[in-house]
Formats: structure tokens, C-alpha cells, sequence
């Protein structure tokens, strides 16, 4: 895993100079009005995880105390450029989400954005994310997964291998259920778009 982990490290270091170029079409689409309306619902000590370039900085609430990590340096740097823009005082540190040096309980709210498409062993993230979350605090997720529907979902399945190679990104997460694994009994599923990409609000309890 360690292997497999410094391998799509690496791949985002280097897609790091081009990353918002290709996510703009996106962006423009859907992902900003989805980013704002998140932002609208962290509450107390918050961790942001796979930060990336940046792109929900400008959005933090200006009153709330805000980590964010990443494990791709050079995702992170362009990350501390944007808080500068906007002025945000953000802590951004680096580091995996599968492995975190914060203490049990540390955060109200953990919120990611297209990040368990990416993490190598996506069950051992939502477990240390599960352990830093205070009991009855909130983790929620925008995060684009595997489609249900038959020939869609199949068709993700043959077409993951390539979007990996070349992406570091995998279309067939089964994120829900990942996260039922890691112990979240009680997730609420929003569709913002058909069933492929979701927002989850899953409380620690
Ligand atoms: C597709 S980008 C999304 C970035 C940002 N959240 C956004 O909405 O634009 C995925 C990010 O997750 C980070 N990431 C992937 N696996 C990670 C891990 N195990 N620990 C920390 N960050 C990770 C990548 O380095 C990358 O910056």
C-alpha cells in the first residue's frame, strides 16, 4: 500500500500545475455552487481533507477555525497560494489521510471534495477520519462513486484501470459503503448528480 500510496502521491505533484485547468469545465458546471452551499454547513474545529489546490479556500467562513491537509506537496503549495489571495488563515499541513498525527476526537466536522475517488486504501482513511471526529461531530463528503445502474457502473468498471493511469483517480469507488464499513451507521445520500456524484453527511456516533 505504501508503494501504491507514494505513487499517486507523486502523480498529483505532478498534475499540481495544470490540476485547475482541467477541472474547470467541471467547476463552472456544478462543483463551485456545490462547494459554497458545503461551506454553509461547517460548524466548530474543522478538518478539510485532500485540500488540493485549493479550490474551497476562498469559500472557508471567515469565523472558523480550519485545518486542511493534503499528502501531495506540491497540490499544497499551490493550496497555501490561494489562502494568501483570499486572505484565509487556514493551518495547512501535509499529510495522509490514512495515517494522521492529530490527536482522538480533535474536530467537529470533516468535509472532503473528490478525495475518495484518489485515496489508495479509501476503508483505512474514513477510519482515522472516523477517529479524529468528536462523537456526534459531522464528516461530509461531495464525492463522485461507482453508478448503480447496471451498464453505467459496468462500464466504470472496464474504463477504471485507464482513468487510474492516467488520472490517479478511480470512477468506481463504492464510497458508501466504504464508509458503513469504517463504521458510519447513521449517512444521509443526496444525489446532486444522477447517482454518480453524491453529497454524504454521515454522523459520528
Ligand atoms: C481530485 S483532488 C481534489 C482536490 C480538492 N479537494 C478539490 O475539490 O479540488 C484529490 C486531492 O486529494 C489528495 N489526496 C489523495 N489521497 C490522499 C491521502 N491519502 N491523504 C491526503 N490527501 C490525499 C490529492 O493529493 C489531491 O490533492
Amino acid at each position: 500500500m505504501e508503494v501504491l500510496t507514494d505513487k499517486i502521491r507523486r502523480r498529483y505533484d505532478r498534475i499540481s500545475r495544470v490540476y485547475d485547468i482541467l477541472e474547470n469545465p467541471m467547476e463552472r458546471m456544478s462543483l463551485k455552487g456545490w462547494r459554497i452551499e458545503l461551506m454553509k454547513e461547517l460548524r466548530g474545529k474543522v478538518l478539510e481533507v485532500g485540500v488540493g489546490t485549493g479550490k474551497n479556500i476562498q469559500y472557508y467562513p471567515d469565523n472558523l477555525d480550519i485545518t486542511a491537509i493534503d499528502f501531495s506537496e506540491r497540490m499544497l503549495d499551490r493550496a497555501r497560494l490561494r489562502a494568501a489571495k483570499y486572505n484565509k488563515k487556514a493551518n495547512l499541513m501535509l499529510m495522509d489521510v490514512q495515517n494522521m498525527s492529530f490527536e482522538d476526537s480533535t474536530f467537529d466536522t470533516v468535509f472532503t471534495t473528490c478525495v475518495f475517488c484518489s485515496v489508495p486504501d479509501p476503508l483505512k482513511g474514513f477510519k482515522e477520519i472516523k477517529r479524529v471526529t468528536r462523537k456526534g461531530g459531522r464528516i461530509i463528503l461531495i464525492e463522485h462513486v461507482r453508478s448503480e445502474g447496471k451498464v453505467v457502473g459496468a462500464l466504470m468498471d472496464i474504463l477504471n484501470p485507464l482513468v487510474v493511469s492516467l488520472y490517479g483517480a478511480n470512477i468506481n469507488r463504492r464510497t458508501v459503503e466504504n464508509l458503513k464499513k469504517a463504521g458510519f451507521e447513521e449517512l444521509q445520500v443526496t444525489n446532486l448528480w444522477k447517482d454518480i456524484v453524491l453529497k454524504i453527511v454521515a454522523i459520528n456516533n
